[in-house]
């Protein structure tokens, strides 16, 4: 276990609701728990179920903060008081990471929490780093499990807090452009491609492929954009581009929660 408990506190919460969340390791999960209006101005946690504690607590919001993401290593969260809901970011998944979790509302007596199942599959091979050259493009190909065929995805790119949406494809959509960047979901193989053209060495950083599973949670998984100044190599790198955008195009910025709650850590 890599995580040191800086203290265990003896929390109960009692199970007001529950849910199934699926992540894949070395990847995350971003996940929203609902709690009742009334709660917004009390402390929240996020716990996991250990057989020496009902719950060990992980995280929770700083006493009196704004609404600003909070980080303790591979976790981080956020309390959104307009919209009544925690949402929790759990980044490098292993195996060890399954099992029982609670966001709890820490209140006088049995805190109201929502239980959270987590299952971590040993994924594939991973995304990794990608690289290119000044005016090339890349394309970054990212399998995904056919149950997830029919979710929104997105593509953002990791700032100081959060994680700027670039693009996003609806379920159900085959083609998405924006800008400079267009996704191809092939729903029968379960492939993502995305294309990024007329590179340029700003583009470099850490990006994230967000699968919206559920209303309730997203899993994620993360890639280094690398891009260099290679004069030598820009020639050979800046062949066609991929496919052109269909007529029905869209350049505008779409506009999603994700895009404000998607995590640096
Ligand atoms: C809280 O949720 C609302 C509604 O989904 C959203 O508009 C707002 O930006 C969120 N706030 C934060 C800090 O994420
Ligand atoms: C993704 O697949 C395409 C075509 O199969 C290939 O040209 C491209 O290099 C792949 N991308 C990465 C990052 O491996
Ligand atoms: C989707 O993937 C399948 C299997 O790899 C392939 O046969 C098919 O041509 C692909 N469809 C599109 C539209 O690229």
């Amino acid at each position: 276990m890599k995580i040191i408990w800086t203290f265990t506190l003896l929390m109960i919460p009692g199970v007001v609701s529950s849910m199934s969340v699926i992540g894949y390791s070395g990847g995350g999960v971003m996940i929203t728990c609902k709690y009742d209006k009334g709660f917004e101005t009390y402390p929240k946690y996020f716990c996991k179920e250990q057989w020496i504690s009902p719950c060990s607590e992980l995280i929770r919001t700083e006493i009196n903060s704004e609404e600003k993401w909070v980080q303790s290593g591979r976790f981080s969260l956020i309390d959104n008081k307009t919209a009544s809901g925690l949402t929790v970011t759990i980044r490098d998944l292993t195996e060890q990471d399954s099992g029982t979790y609670y966001c709890g509302v820490e209140i006088y007596g049995l805190d109201p929490g929502t239980k959270v199942n987590l299952e971590v599959i040993t994924a594939g091979p991973r995304i990794g780093t990608v690289r290119g050259y000044s005016g090339g493009h890349v394309i970054i190909n990212y399998s995904y499990a056919i149950q997830h065929k029919n979710s929104q995805k997105h593509v953002c790119k990791t700032g100081e807090n959060l994680c700027l949406s670039l693009i996003s494809i609806s379920g159900g959509a085959e083609w998405e452009h924006s800008g400079r960047f267009s996704i191809h979901d092939n729903r029968s193989a379960g492939l993502l491609r995305v294309f990024i053209r007329e590179l340029n060495v700003q583009d470099s950083g850490e990006y994230r492929i967000i699968v919206r599973a559920s209303e309730d949670y997203s899993f994620f998984s993360e890639f280094d954009l690398v891009i260099t100044d290679d004069a030598s190599e820009t020639t050979s790198s800046s062949s066609p581009p991929p496919p052109p955008p269909s007529s029905s195009s869209s350049s505008s910025l779409v506009e999603s929660p994700l895009q404000r709650m998607c995590a640096r850590h």
